[in-house]
Protein backbone atom coordinates (compact mmCIF):
# COMPACT_ATOMS: atom_id res chain seq x y z
CA UNK A 1 0.00 0.00 0.00
CA UNK A 2 1.13 3.39 -0.71
CA UNK A 3 1.43 6.82 1.16
CA UNK A 4 -0.24 8.60 -1.48
CA UNK A 5 -3.66 9.65 -0.78
CA UNK A 6 -6.54 10.89 -2.26
CA UNK A 7 -9.47 13.68 -2.14
CA UNK A 8 -13.23 12.55 -1.63
CA UNK A 9 -16.13 14.89 -1.99
CA UNK A 10 -19.28 13.88 0.14
CA UNK A 11 -22.69 15.25 -0.74
CA UNK A 12 -24.52 15.28 2.27
CA UNK A 13 -28.52 14.77 1.95
CA UNK A 14 -29.05 18.64 3.90
CA UNK A 15 -27.00 19.79 1.36
CA UNK A 16 -23.84 20.00 2.53
CA UNK A 17 -20.44 18.90 1.62
CA UNK A 18 -17.45 17.18 3.45
CA UNK A 19 -14.33 16.47 1.45
CA UNK A 20 -12.38 13.77 2.84
CA UNK A 21 -8.43 12.63 2.57
CA UNK A 22 -7.99 8.76 1.94
CA UNK A 23 -5.07 6.63 1.61
CA UNK A 24 -5.25 4.41 -1.39
CA UNK A 25 -6.42 0.68 -0.89
CA UNK A 26 -9.36 1.53 1.16
CA UNK A 27 -12.98 0.92 0.22
CA UNK A 28 -14.92 4.22 0.27
CA UNK A 29 -17.38 3.38 2.52
CA UNK A 30 -14.89 2.92 5.16
CA UNK A 31 -13.36 6.62 4.62
CA UNK A 32 -16.58 7.78 5.12
CA UNK A 33 -17.33 5.83 8.30
CA UNK A 34 -13.58 6.72 9.53
CA UNK A 35 -14.55 10.02 9.36
CA UNK A 36 -17.75 9.96 11.32
CA UNK A 37 -20.24 10.36 8.57
CA UNK A 38 -23.27 9.25 9.65
CA UNK A 39 -23.52 6.15 6.76
CA UNK A 40 -25.34 3.00 8.44
CA UNK A 41 -23.12 0.17 6.03
CA UNK A 42 -24.39 -2.77 8.00
CA UNK A 43 -23.06 -5.22 6.84
CA UNK A 44 -19.36 -3.60 7.16
CA UNK A 45 -18.33 -3.93 3.12
CA UNK A 46 -19.50 -7.69 2.45
CA UNK A 47 -21.94 -6.18 -0.05
CA UNK A 48 -24.95 -8.18 1.67
CA UNK A 49 -26.95 -5.03 2.90
CA UNK A 50 -27.04 -2.33 0.35
CA UNK A 51 -27.22 0.48 3.21
CA UNK A 52 -23.74 1.84 1.61
CA UNK A 53 -25.38 3.35 -1.16
CA UNK A 54 -24.29 6.57 -3.56
CA UNK A 55 -25.28 8.16 -6.56
CA UNK A 56 -22.29 9.36 -8.51
CA UNK A 57 -22.21 12.12 -10.84
CA UNK A 58 -22.97 11.84 -14.21
CA UNK A 59 -18.90 12.80 -15.30
CA UNK A 60 -17.79 10.11 -13.04
CA UNK A 61 -20.00 6.91 -13.58
CA UNK A 62 -17.08 5.72 -16.35
CA UNK A 63 -14.54 6.71 -14.42
CA UNK A 64 -15.40 4.46 -11.48
CA UNK A 65 -14.36 0.41 -11.96
CA UNK A 66 -17.89 -0.92 -13.46
CA UNK A 67 -20.04 -2.46 -10.34
CA UNK A 68 -19.71 -6.96 -10.63
CA UNK A 69 -22.42 -9.12 -10.65
CA UNK A 70 -22.42 -8.81 -6.99
CA UNK A 71 -23.24 -5.48 -6.25
CA UNK A 72 -25.49 -5.31 -9.18
CA UNK A 73 -27.90 -7.79 -7.70
CA UNK A 74 -27.77 -5.81 -3.64
CA UNK A 75 -28.29 -2.38 -6.17
CA UNK A 76 -31.70 -4.23 -7.40
CA UNK A 77 -32.84 -4.71 -3.84
CA UNK A 78 -33.10 -0.99 -3.42
CA UNK A 79 -36.51 0.92 -4.89
CA UNK A 80 -34.47 4.22 -5.32
CA UNK A 81 -31.33 3.06 -7.14
CA UNK A 82 -30.90 4.27 -11.24
CA UNK A 83 -27.47 4.02 -12.91
CA UNK A 84 -25.75 6.28 -11.09
CA UNK A 85 -26.19 4.57 -7.84
CA UNK A 86 -23.21 2.41 -6.36
CA UNK A 87 -22.75 0.68 -2.54
CA UNK A 88 -19.61 2.48 -1.81
CA UNK A 89 -18.06 -0.22 -0.20
CA UNK A 90 -17.33 -1.82 -3.46
CA UNK A 91 -15.15 1.08 -4.98
CA UNK A 92 -11.38 1.14 -3.88
CA UNK A 93 -9.48 4.43 -3.26
CA UNK A 94 -6.94 4.84 -5.50
CA UNK A 95 -5.76 7.65 -7.44
CA UNK A 96 -8.12 7.00 -10.69
CA UNK A 97 -10.68 8.60 -8.64
CA UNK A 98 -8.83 11.31 -6.93
CA UNK A 99 -11.30 14.03 -6.57
CA UNK A 100 -14.44 11.39 -6.60
CA UNK A 101 -17.51 13.16 -5.91
CA UNK A 102 -20.46 10.81 -4.03
CA UNK A 103 -24.06 11.33 -3.48
CA UNK A 104 -24.82 9.88 0.36
CA UNK A 105 -28.37 8.37 -0.40
CA UNK A 106 -30.56 8.97 2.15
CA UNK A 107 -31.61 5.79 2.63
CA UNK A 108 -28.23 4.79 3.90
CA UNK A 109 -27.77 7.34 6.50
CA UNK A 110 -28.55 7.20 10.19
CA UNK A 111 -30.81 10.37 10.48
CA UNK A 112 -29.99 10.58 14.21
CA UNK A 113 -26.67 10.86 13.52
CA UNK A 114 -26.90 13.52 10.85
CA UNK A 115 -26.51 16.52 12.80
CA UNK A 116 -23.48 15.51 14.44
CA UNK A 117 -21.41 15.22 11.22
CA UNK A 118 -22.56 18.53 9.99
S1 LIG B 1 -21.66 -2.02 3.56
FE1 LIG B 1 -23.12 -3.55 3.21
S2 LIG B 1 -23.29 -3.60 1.05
FE2 LIG B 1 -21.85 -2.04 1.41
Amino acid sequence: MSDATISIHVDLPDGSRRTLEAPEGYRVMEVLRDYGLPIKAECGGACACATCHVRLPDEWVDRVIPALDEEMDKLDEIPSADDNSRLCCQILTDQAIDGLVVKLEPDSIHEQELEIAS
